[in-house]
Protein backbone atom coordinates (compact mmCIF):
# COMPACT_ATOMS: atom_id res chain seq x y z
CA UNK A 1 0.00 0.00 0.00
CA UNK A 2 2.91 2.58 -0.61
CA UNK A 3 0.45 4.56 -2.95
CA UNK A 4 -2.62 4.43 -0.72
CA UNK A 5 -5.69 2.27 -2.81
CA UNK A 6 -4.01 2.57 -6.04
CA UNK A 7 -1.18 0.51 -7.63
CA UNK A 8 1.52 2.66 -9.18
CA UNK A 9 0.74 4.99 -11.96
CA UNK A 10 0.69 3.25 -15.32
CA UNK A 11 2.73 3.20 -18.39
CA UNK A 12 2.64 2.90 -21.87
CA UNK A 13 3.84 0.18 -24.58
CA UNK A 14 6.25 1.95 -26.49
CA UNK A 15 6.68 -1.21 -28.79
CA UNK A 16 3.07 -0.81 -29.99
CA UNK A 17 2.61 1.50 -32.85
CA UNK A 18 -0.61 2.49 -32.64
CA UNK A 19 -0.03 3.43 -28.94
CA UNK A 20 2.87 5.95 -30.22
CA UNK A 21 1.03 7.73 -33.27
CA UNK A 22 -1.72 8.31 -30.47
CA UNK A 23 0.68 10.13 -27.77
CA UNK A 24 2.42 11.75 -30.70
CA UNK A 25 -1.05 13.03 -32.32
CA UNK A 26 -2.05 13.91 -28.33
CA UNK A 27 1.06 15.71 -27.97
CA UNK A 28 1.23 17.69 -31.49
CA UNK A 29 -2.26 18.78 -30.71
CA UNK A 30 -1.19 21.01 -27.55
CA UNK A 31 0.96 23.62 -29.19
CA UNK A 32 0.95 26.49 -26.66
CA UNK A 33 1.68 29.19 -27.01
CA UNK A 34 2.20 28.97 -22.81
CA UNK A 35 2.47 31.33 -20.21
CA UNK A 36 4.06 31.46 -16.51
CA UNK A 37 3.73 34.61 -14.06
CA UNK A 38 4.65 34.95 -9.89
CA UNK A 39 1.26 33.76 -8.74
CA UNK A 40 0.78 35.02 -4.97
CA UNK A 41 -2.79 34.28 -3.13
CA UNK A 42 -4.29 33.15 -6.28
CA UNK A 43 -3.34 36.69 -8.17
CA UNK A 44 -1.02 36.73 -11.00
CA UNK A 45 1.40 39.62 -10.43
CA UNK A 46 3.52 41.81 -13.14
CA UNK A 47 7.03 41.90 -14.21
CA UNK A 48 9.36 41.48 -16.95
CA UNK A 49 8.85 39.20 -19.93
CA UNK A 50 10.78 36.81 -21.10
CA UNK A 51 10.69 34.87 -24.20
CA UNK A 52 10.89 30.65 -23.72
CA UNK A 53 12.26 28.61 -26.72
CA UNK A 54 12.10 24.86 -27.76
CA UNK A 55 15.68 23.28 -27.43
CA UNK A 56 15.21 21.49 -30.13
CA UNK A 57 14.11 23.88 -32.65
CA UNK A 58 14.71 27.80 -31.12
CA UNK A 59 10.93 28.17 -31.78
CA UNK A 60 9.24 30.16 -29.28
CA UNK A 61 6.80 28.50 -27.03
CA UNK A 62 5.64 31.02 -25.03
CA UNK A 63 6.58 33.58 -22.00
CA UNK A 64 7.51 33.81 -18.78
CA UNK A 65 6.96 36.95 -16.38
CA UNK A 66 9.69 37.43 -13.40
CA UNK A 67 9.55 39.64 -10.55
CA UNK A 68 11.59 40.12 -7.58
CA UNK A 69 9.16 41.97 -5.70
CA UNK A 70 7.26 37.95 -6.11
CA UNK A 71 9.51 36.81 -3.60
CA UNK A 72 8.70 38.89 -0.92
CA UNK A 73 5.18 38.62 -1.40
CA UNK A 74 4.96 35.16 -2.11
CA UNK A 75 6.59 34.69 1.52
CA UNK A 76 4.88 36.72 3.33
CA UNK A 77 1.69 35.49 1.77
CA UNK A 78 2.72 31.29 2.78
CA UNK A 79 3.60 32.16 6.29
CA UNK A 80 0.38 33.79 6.94
CA UNK A 81 -1.32 31.25 5.74
CA UNK A 82 0.51 28.31 7.01
CA UNK A 83 -0.87 27.68 10.08
CA UNK A 84 -4.77 27.90 8.67
CA UNK A 85 -3.53 24.88 6.23
CA UNK A 86 -1.52 23.04 9.15
CA UNK A 87 -5.12 22.94 10.91
CA UNK A 88 -6.45 20.85 7.76
CA UNK A 89 -6.60 17.65 8.50
CA UNK A 90 -3.71 15.30 7.26
CA UNK A 91 -6.45 13.07 5.35
CA UNK A 92 -8.14 16.45 3.71
CA UNK A 93 -4.41 17.73 2.70
CA UNK A 94 -3.92 13.72 1.10
CA UNK A 95 -6.95 13.62 -0.58
CA UNK A 96 -6.39 17.07 -2.52
CA UNK A 97 -2.93 15.52 -3.54
CA UNK A 98 -4.62 12.08 -4.44
CA UNK A 99 -6.99 14.11 -6.89
CA UNK A 100 -4.62 15.91 -7.83
CA UNK A 101 -2.65 12.71 -9.08
CA UNK A 102 -5.64 11.66 -10.70
CA UNK A 103 -6.10 15.00 -12.60
CA UNK A 104 -2.16 14.81 -13.73
CA UNK A 105 -2.85 11.06 -15.44
CA UNK A 106 -5.86 12.73 -16.92
CA UNK A 107 -3.94 15.47 -18.78
CA UNK A 108 -1.16 13.75 -19.92
CA UNK A 109 -0.48 14.92 -23.38
CA UNK A 110 -0.74 18.32 -22.17
CA UNK A 111 2.36 17.65 -19.79
CA UNK A 112 4.07 15.52 -22.35
CA UNK A 113 4.03 18.35 -25.03
CA UNK A 114 5.16 20.88 -22.70
CA UNK A 115 7.90 18.70 -21.38
CA UNK A 116 8.57 18.00 -24.69
CA UNK A 117 8.70 21.58 -25.94
CA UNK A 118 10.13 23.07 -22.92
CA UNK A 119 12.57 20.53 -21.37
CA UNK A 120 13.61 18.72 -24.49
CA UNK A 121 11.97 15.36 -22.88
CA UNK A 122 11.57 12.36 -25.33
CA UNK A 123 7.86 10.66 -24.75
CA UNK A 124 9.28 7.86 -23.11
CA UNK A 125 11.11 10.14 -20.52
CA UNK A 126 7.49 12.28 -20.53
CA UNK A 127 5.77 9.17 -19.88
CA UNK A 128 7.82 7.78 -17.37
CA UNK A 129 8.25 11.45 -15.44
CA UNK A 130 4.39 11.97 -15.15
CA UNK A 131 3.82 8.69 -14.04
CA UNK A 132 6.81 9.52 -11.31
CA UNK A 133 5.09 12.49 -10.46
CA UNK A 134 1.40 10.92 -10.06
CA UNK A 135 3.51 8.32 -7.43
CA UNK A 136 5.26 11.11 -5.89
CA UNK A 137 1.51 12.83 -4.63
CA UNK A 138 0.21 9.48 -3.84
CA UNK A 139 3.06 8.24 -1.72
CA UNK A 140 3.56 11.31 0.06
CA UNK A 141 -0.93 11.88 0.25
CA UNK A 142 -0.28 8.56 1.96
CA UNK A 143 2.26 8.72 4.17
CA UNK A 144 1.22 11.97 5.63
CA UNK A 145 -2.36 10.10 6.52
CA UNK A 146 -0.03 7.82 8.45
CA UNK A 147 2.73 9.92 9.78
CA UNK A 148 0.07 12.93 11.16
CA UNK A 149 -2.15 11.38 13.09
CA UNK A 150 -1.77 12.17 16.80
CA UNK A 151 1.05 9.05 18.39
CA UNK A 152 0.76 7.66 21.16
CA UNK A 153 3.76 7.11 23.10
CA UNK A 154 4.00 4.08 25.57
CA UNK A 155 6.28 4.55 28.51
CA UNK A 156 6.89 4.01 32.40
CA UNK A 157 5.77 7.95 33.17
CA UNK A 158 2.03 7.01 33.91
CA UNK A 159 0.91 10.00 32.34
CA UNK A 160 -0.59 10.72 28.87
CA UNK A 161 2.34 11.04 26.28
CA UNK A 162 1.25 11.93 22.76
CA UNK A 163 3.26 13.25 19.69
CA UNK A 164 1.54 14.85 17.67
CA UNK A 165 3.52 16.58 13.95
CA UNK A 166 3.13 19.59 12.57
CA UNK A 167 3.69 22.09 9.10
CA UNK A 168 6.85 24.26 9.88
CA UNK A 169 5.65 27.00 7.90
CA UNK A 170 6.61 28.68 4.77
CA UNK A 171 8.95 25.94 3.32
CA UNK A 172 10.51 27.08 -0.10
CA UNK A 173 11.06 24.64 -2.69
CA UNK A 174 13.74 25.32 -5.10
CA UNK A 175 13.42 22.85 -8.40
CA UNK A 176 15.70 21.78 -11.52
CA UNK A 177 14.75 21.65 -15.17
CA UNK A 178 15.76 18.38 -15.74
CA UNK A 179 13.07 16.69 -14.08
CA UNK A 180 10.54 19.84 -14.10
CA UNK A 181 7.50 18.08 -13.35
CA UNK A 182 8.53 14.99 -10.85
CA UNK A 183 10.95 16.68 -8.92
CA UNK A 184 9.04 19.97 -8.37
CA UNK A 185 5.92 18.14 -7.62
CA UNK A 186 7.64 15.84 -5.38
CA UNK A 187 9.02 18.65 -3.00
CA UNK A 188 5.92 20.84 -3.25
CA UNK A 189 3.76 17.30 -2.67
CA UNK A 190 5.77 16.26 0.29
CA UNK A 191 5.93 20.03 2.11
CA UNK A 192 1.94 20.36 1.45
CA UNK A 193 1.26 16.84 2.93
CA UNK A 194 2.98 17.67 5.62
CA UNK A 195 1.03 21.08 6.79
CA UNK A 196 3.18 23.62 5.06
CA UNK A 197 2.42 26.62 2.61
CA UNK A 198 4.63 26.34 -0.58
CA UNK A 199 6.43 29.09 -2.35
CA UNK A 200 7.89 26.98 -5.77
CA UNK A 201 11.14 28.10 -7.69
CA UNK A 202 11.34 26.38 -10.58
CA UNK A 203 14.25 26.65 -12.84
CA UNK A 204 14.21 29.45 -14.93
CA UNK A 205 14.32 27.45 -17.55
CA UNK A 206 10.89 25.39 -17.32
CA UNK A 207 8.66 27.84 -15.37
CA UNK A 208 5.66 26.82 -17.92
CA UNK A 209 5.80 23.17 -16.81
CA UNK A 210 5.94 24.38 -13.11
CA UNK A 211 2.77 26.99 -13.77
CA UNK A 212 0.56 24.15 -15.49
CA UNK A 213 1.03 21.72 -12.43
CA UNK A 214 0.80 24.89 -9.69
CA UNK A 215 -2.83 25.30 -11.47
CA UNK A 216 -3.56 21.37 -11.18
CA UNK A 217 -2.82 21.88 -7.94
CA UNK A 218 -5.05 24.61 -7.24
CA UNK A 219 -7.98 23.19 -9.28
CA UNK A 220 -7.73 19.77 -7.31
CA UNK A 221 -8.49 22.01 -4.05
CA UNK A 222 -5.22 23.21 -2.57
CA UNK A 223 -5.83 26.65 -1.26
CA UNK A 224 -4.83 30.01 -2.91
CA UNK A 225 -2.96 31.05 0.28
CA UNK A 226 -1.60 27.41 0.60
CA UNK A 227 0.55 27.39 -2.60
CA UNK A 228 2.07 30.12 -4.42
CA UNK A 229 4.74 29.99 -7.71
CA UNK A 230 7.61 32.29 -8.23
CA UNK A 231 9.79 31.84 -11.19
CA UNK A 232 13.00 33.69 -12.08
CA UNK A 233 16.79 33.40 -11.98
CA UNK A 234 19.10 32.45 -9.30
CA UNK A 235 19.10 36.30 -7.97
CA UNK A 236 15.00 35.89 -7.46
CA UNK A 237 16.16 32.09 -5.47
CA UNK A 238 18.56 34.17 -3.39
CA UNK A 239 15.84 36.57 -2.34
CA UNK A 240 13.18 34.14 -1.20
CA UNK A 241 16.65 31.92 0.42
CA UNK A 242 16.74 35.20 2.01
CA UNK A 243 13.40 36.35 3.37
CA UNK A 244 12.68 36.12 7.21
CA UNK A 245 10.00 33.99 6.79
CA UNK A 246 11.58 30.99 5.60
CA UNK A 247 10.75 27.90 7.56
CA UNK A 248 12.49 25.37 5.56
CA UNK A 249 13.99 24.84 2.41
CA UNK A 250 14.11 22.08 -0.09
CA UNK A 251 16.73 22.24 -3.02
CA UNK A 252 17.70 19.88 -6.39
CA UNK A 253 20.13 20.91 -8.13
CA UNK A 254 24.18 21.61 -8.23
CA UNK A 255 26.77 20.86 -5.37
CA UNK A 256 27.79 24.86 -5.76
CA UNK A 257 23.80 26.28 -5.06
CA UNK A 258 23.36 24.24 -2.26
CA UNK A 259 26.26 25.39 -1.07
CA UNK A 260 25.19 29.16 -1.64
CA UNK A 261 22.19 28.23 -0.08
CA UNK A 262 22.86 26.73 3.32
CA UNK A 263 25.48 29.51 3.61
CA UNK A 264 22.62 32.37 2.94
CA UNK A 265 20.23 30.40 5.75
CA UNK A 266 23.30 29.80 8.28
CA UNK A 267 24.10 33.96 8.41
CA UNK A 268 20.58 35.00 8.56
CA UNK A 269 19.24 34.91 12.54
CA UNK A 270 16.54 33.60 14.01
CA UNK A 271 15.42 30.27 14.10
CA UNK A 272 17.61 27.93 12.09
CA UNK A 273 16.23 26.75 9.22
CA UNK A 274 16.96 23.15 7.88
CA UNK A 275 17.94 22.51 4.05
CA UNK A 276 17.14 18.95 2.33
CA UNK A 277 19.79 18.78 -0.87
CA UNK A 278 19.90 16.71 -3.72
CA UNK A 279 22.99 17.04 -5.67
CA UNK A 280 25.20 15.77 -8.54
CA UNK A 281 27.46 13.04 -8.82
CA UNK A 282 30.53 11.42 -10.64
CA UNK A 283 28.08 8.38 -10.56
CA UNK A 284 30.45 5.11 -11.57
CA UNK A 285 29.91 1.51 -13.04
CA UNK A 286 32.08 -1.26 -12.37
CA UNK A 287 32.43 -4.49 -15.12
CA UNK A 288 34.25 -7.28 -14.78
CA UNK A 289 35.24 -10.04 -17.07
CA UNK A 290 31.95 -11.99 -16.05
CA UNK A 291 29.60 -9.72 -17.06
CA UNK A 292 26.98 -10.50 -20.19
CA UNK A 293 28.23 -8.12 -23.24
CA UNK A 294 24.88 -7.50 -24.58
CA UNK A 295 23.28 -6.38 -21.12
CA UNK A 296 26.61 -3.89 -20.23
CA UNK A 297 26.37 -2.64 -23.44
CA UNK A 298 22.19 -1.54 -23.07
CA UNK A 299 22.36 -0.50 -19.62
CA UNK A 300 25.69 1.60 -20.20
CA UNK A 301 23.57 3.25 -22.97
CA UNK A 302 20.50 3.60 -20.90
CA UNK A 303 22.48 4.81 -17.87
CA UNK A 304 24.80 7.15 -19.75
CA UNK A 305 23.35 8.52 -22.83
CA UNK A 306 19.43 8.48 -22.31
CA UNK A 307 17.33 11.84 -21.30
CA UNK A 308 21.06 13.40 -22.94
CA UNK A 309 22.49 12.12 -19.51
CA UNK A 310 20.83 14.97 -18.37
CA UNK A 311 19.64 13.13 -14.72
CA UNK A 312 21.85 13.34 -11.94
CA UNK A 313 21.52 9.77 -11.84
CA UNK A 314 23.19 9.14 -14.88
CA UNK A 315 26.41 6.99 -15.34
CA UNK A 316 29.47 9.31 -16.15
CA UNK A 317 32.48 7.19 -15.48
CA UNK A 318 32.49 3.70 -16.60
CA UNK A 319 35.46 1.33 -15.00
CA UNK A 320 36.02 -2.25 -17.03
CA UNK A 321 38.14 -4.50 -16.23
CA UNK A 322 41.44 -4.13 -18.78
CA UNK A 323 40.52 -8.18 -20.10
CA UNK A 324 37.40 -7.08 -21.77
CA UNK A 325 37.86 -3.99 -22.01
CA UNK A 326 38.38 -3.55 -25.89
CA UNK A 327 35.28 -5.68 -26.43
CA UNK A 328 33.01 -4.30 -24.16
CA UNK A 329 33.72 -1.12 -25.48
CA UNK A 330 33.24 -1.94 -29.12
CA UNK A 331 29.94 -2.77 -28.34
CA UNK A 332 29.04 -0.14 -26.25
CA UNK A 333 30.02 2.64 -28.74
CA UNK A 334 28.28 0.44 -31.64
CA UNK A 335 24.79 0.86 -29.98
CA UNK A 336 25.50 4.55 -28.73
CA UNK A 337 26.05 4.92 -32.40
CA UNK A 338 22.53 3.50 -33.35
CA UNK A 339 20.64 5.98 -31.00
CA UNK A 340 18.39 8.39 -32.45
CA UNK A 341 18.91 11.80 -31.80
CA UNK A 342 15.95 13.90 -33.17
CA UNK A 343 12.98 16.35 -31.85
CA UNK A 344 11.32 14.93 -28.14
CA UNK A 345 7.82 15.05 -29.65
CA UNK A 346 8.74 12.92 -32.59
CA UNK A 347 8.18 8.86 -31.26
CA UNK A 348 11.64 7.50 -33.17
CA UNK A 349 13.61 9.82 -30.85
CA UNK A 350 15.97 8.40 -28.01
CA UNK A 351 17.95 11.28 -27.65
CA UNK A 352 16.62 14.68 -27.60
CA UNK A 353 18.89 18.22 -26.91
CA UNK A 354 20.47 19.63 -23.64
CA UNK A 355 18.39 22.23 -22.36
CA UNK A 356 20.02 25.19 -23.84
CA UNK A 357 22.48 26.77 -25.63
CA UNK A 358 24.63 27.29 -22.49
CA UNK A 359 24.62 23.60 -21.54
CA UNK A 360 25.73 22.77 -25.39
CA UNK A 361 28.20 24.68 -25.04
CA UNK A 362 30.09 23.87 -22.20
CA UNK A 363 29.55 20.19 -22.88
CA UNK A 364 31.60 21.08 -27.05
CA UNK A 365 34.24 22.93 -24.46
CA UNK A 366 35.01 19.84 -22.35
CA UNK A 367 34.67 17.22 -25.40
CA UNK A 368 37.24 19.87 -27.28
CA UNK A 369 39.27 19.03 -23.88
CA UNK A 370 38.70 15.59 -24.06
CA UNK A 371 40.02 15.31 -27.49
CA UNK A 372 43.12 16.44 -26.65
CA UNK A 373 43.65 14.88 -23.25
CA UNK A 374 42.05 11.65 -23.63
CA UNK A 375 41.57 8.50 -26.05
CA UNK A 376 38.90 9.08 -28.21
CA UNK A 377 36.41 5.94 -28.13
CA UNK A 378 33.20 7.67 -29.76
CA UNK A 379 32.91 10.75 -31.36
CA UNK A 380 30.27 12.40 -33.29
CA UNK A 381 28.28 15.30 -34.94
CA UNK A 382 24.83 15.94 -33.40
CA UNK A 383 22.15 17.69 -35.89
CA UNK A 384 22.08 20.89 -36.65
CA UNK A 385 19.35 23.35 -35.85
CA UNK A 386 18.92 22.59 -31.66
CA UNK A 387 20.78 22.24 -29.03
CA UNK A 388 21.78 18.95 -29.77
CA UNK A 389 24.85 17.07 -28.26
CA UNK A 390 25.75 13.43 -29.98
CA UNK A 391 26.93 10.45 -27.77
CA UNK A 392 30.55 11.03 -26.84
CA UNK A 393 33.15 8.06 -25.09
CA UNK A 394 36.66 9.23 -23.79
CA UNK A 395 39.12 6.80 -21.90
CA UNK A 396 41.22 8.60 -19.36
CA UNK A 397 43.71 6.92 -17.32
CA UNK A 398 42.34 7.48 -13.59
CA UNK A 399 39.39 8.29 -11.76
CA UNK A 400 40.87 11.39 -10.31
CA UNK A 401 41.13 12.63 -13.44
CA UNK A 402 37.34 13.28 -13.71
CA UNK A 403 36.55 15.15 -10.97
CA UNK A 404 33.06 17.38 -12.27
CA UNK A 405 30.14 16.30 -13.09
CA UNK A 406 29.81 16.82 -16.83
CA UNK A 407 26.17 16.81 -17.03
CA UNK A 408 25.69 15.63 -20.66
CA UNK A 409 25.26 12.27 -23.09
CA UNK A 410 29.23 12.24 -22.45
CA UNK A 411 31.31 9.01 -20.78
CA UNK A 412 34.49 8.58 -19.23
CA UNK A 413 36.08 5.04 -19.44
CA UNK A 414 38.57 3.68 -17.28
CA UNK A 415 40.48 0.39 -17.22
CA UNK A 416 41.21 -1.59 -14.28
CA UNK A 417 43.62 -4.38 -14.00
CA UNK A 418 42.90 -7.20 -11.20
CA UNK A 419 45.99 -6.57 -8.89
CA UNK A 420 45.02 -2.33 -8.97
CA UNK A 421 41.10 -2.70 -8.65
CA UNK A 422 41.60 -1.32 -4.96
CA UNK A 423 43.15 1.99 -6.40
CA UNK A 424 40.53 2.67 -8.87
CA UNK A 425 37.94 1.70 -6.66
CA UNK A 426 39.71 4.12 -3.91
CA UNK A 427 40.05 6.51 -6.79
CA UNK A 428 36.56 6.34 -7.55
CA UNK A 429 35.41 6.79 -4.00
CA UNK A 430 37.55 10.11 -3.27
CA UNK A 431 35.38 12.03 -5.23
CA UNK A 432 33.08 13.02 -2.83
CA UNK A 433 29.83 12.37 -4.42
CA UNK A 434 28.07 9.34 -3.42
CA UNK A 435 25.06 9.60 -5.30
CA UNK A 436 24.64 6.19 -8.01
CA UNK A 437 26.81 3.18 -8.29
CA UNK A 438 26.10 0.40 -11.03
CA UNK A 439 28.19 -3.15 -10.81
CA UNK A 440 27.93 -5.54 -14.03
CA UNK A 441 29.27 -8.71 -12.66
CA UNK A 442 28.00 -12.49 -12.42
CA UNK A 443 30.50 -12.60 -9.30
CA UNK A 444 28.85 -11.97 -6.24
CA UNK A 445 31.95 -11.60 -4.48
CA UNK A 446 33.38 -9.07 -6.93
CA UNK A 447 29.52 -7.33 -6.72
CA UNK A 448 30.22 -7.05 -2.60
CA UNK A 449 33.76 -5.71 -3.17
CA UNK A 450 32.15 -2.59 -4.91
CA UNK A 451 29.32 -1.81 -3.03
CA UNK A 452 31.54 -1.91 0.54
CA UNK A 453 34.26 0.09 -1.52
CA UNK A 454 32.44 2.90 -3.09
CA UNK A 455 29.85 4.86 -1.32
CA UNK A 456 26.60 5.67 -2.81
CA UNK A 457 23.02 6.51 -2.17
CA UNK A 458 21.31 4.22 -5.08
CA UNK A 459 23.47 1.34 -5.94
CA UNK A 460 22.62 -1.00 -8.93
CA UNK A 461 23.38 -4.47 -9.78
CA UNK A 462 23.08 -6.49 -12.92
CA UNK A 463 21.11 -3.06 -14.39
CA UNK A 464 20.76 0.29 -15.46
CA UNK A 465 21.30 3.15 -13.14
CA UNK A 466 18.68 5.18 -13.66
CA UNK A 467 14.35 5.53 -13.28
CA UNK A 468 14.21 4.99 -9.80
CA UNK A 469 10.57 4.04 -8.39
CA UNK A 470 8.80 5.90 -5.64
CA UNK A 471 8.59 4.37 -2.58
CA UNK A 472 10.47 1.24 -3.93
CA UNK A 473 13.44 2.74 -4.63
CA UNK A 474 13.98 6.17 -2.43
CA UNK A 475 16.43 7.92 -4.20
CA UNK A 476 18.96 10.84 -2.96
CA UNK A 477 23.21 10.44 -2.20
CA UNK A 478 25.59 11.10 0.34
CA UNK A 479 28.90 13.08 0.83
CA UNK A 480 28.50 15.83 -1.89
CA UNK A 481 25.58 14.41 -3.72
CA UNK A 482 23.23 15.67 -0.69
CA UNK A 483 22.20 15.79 3.03
CA UNK A 484 19.46 13.36 2.91
CA UNK A 485 16.41 12.40 3.57
CA UNK A 486 15.34 10.10 0.28
CA UNK A 487 13.20 11.40 -2.11
CA UNK A 488 10.58 8.70 -2.29
CA UNK A 489 11.46 7.21 0.72
CA UNK A 490 10.07 6.66 4.19
CA UNK A 491 11.70 9.57 5.90
CA UNK A 492 11.38 12.49 3.47
CA UNK A 493 8.23 13.51 5.09
CA UNK A 494 9.40 13.97 8.73
CA UNK A 495 12.16 16.24 7.73
CA UNK A 496 9.10 18.80 6.41
CA UNK A 497 7.45 18.49 10.02
CA UNK A 498 7.92 19.87 13.51
CA UNK A 499 7.05 17.37 16.50
CA UNK A 500 5.32 18.71 19.59
CA UNK A 501 5.16 15.87 22.38
CA UNK A 502 1.93 16.49 24.78
CA UNK A 503 2.00 15.22 28.27
CA UNK A 504 -0.75 15.22 30.85
CA UNK A 505 -0.78 13.86 33.72
CA UNK A 506 -3.60 11.97 33.71
N1 LIG B 1 15.27 9.91 -9.86
C1 LIG B 1 16.02 10.00 -11.08
C2 LIG B 1 16.55 8.67 -11.50
O1 LIG B 1 16.50 7.75 -10.72
C3 LIG B 1 17.10 11.03 -10.86
O2 LIG B 1 17.85 11.44 -11.85
O3 LIG B 1 17.01 8.51 -12.57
Amino acid sequence: DLYGDRPNSRGVEFGHAATLRRLAEGVRREEGPWHAAPLVDGQLLPGAMRELRDPATGRVIGTVTESAEAASRAMAAAHGFAPRWDRTPADERAATLERAADLLEAERDAFLALLAREGGKTLEDGVAEIREAADFLRFYANGARRLFRPEALPGPTGESNVLIRHGRGAWLCISPWNFPLAIFLGQVAAALAAGNAVVAKPAEQTPLVAARAVALLHRAGIPAGALHLVPGDGAVGAALVEHRHVAGVAFTGGTDTAWRINRALAAKDGPIVPLIAETGGINAMFVDATALPEQVADDVCASAFRSAGQRCSALRLLCVQEDVADRMLAMIAGAARELALGHPADPQTEIGPVIDAEARERLLAHIARMRGEAKVVLDGTAPEGGHFVAPHIFGIARPEHLREEVFGPILHVVRWRRDALRETLAGVAASGFALTLGVQSRNESFAREVLDAVPAGNSYVNRSMIGAVVGTQPFGGMGLSGTGPKAGGPDYLRRFALERVETVNT
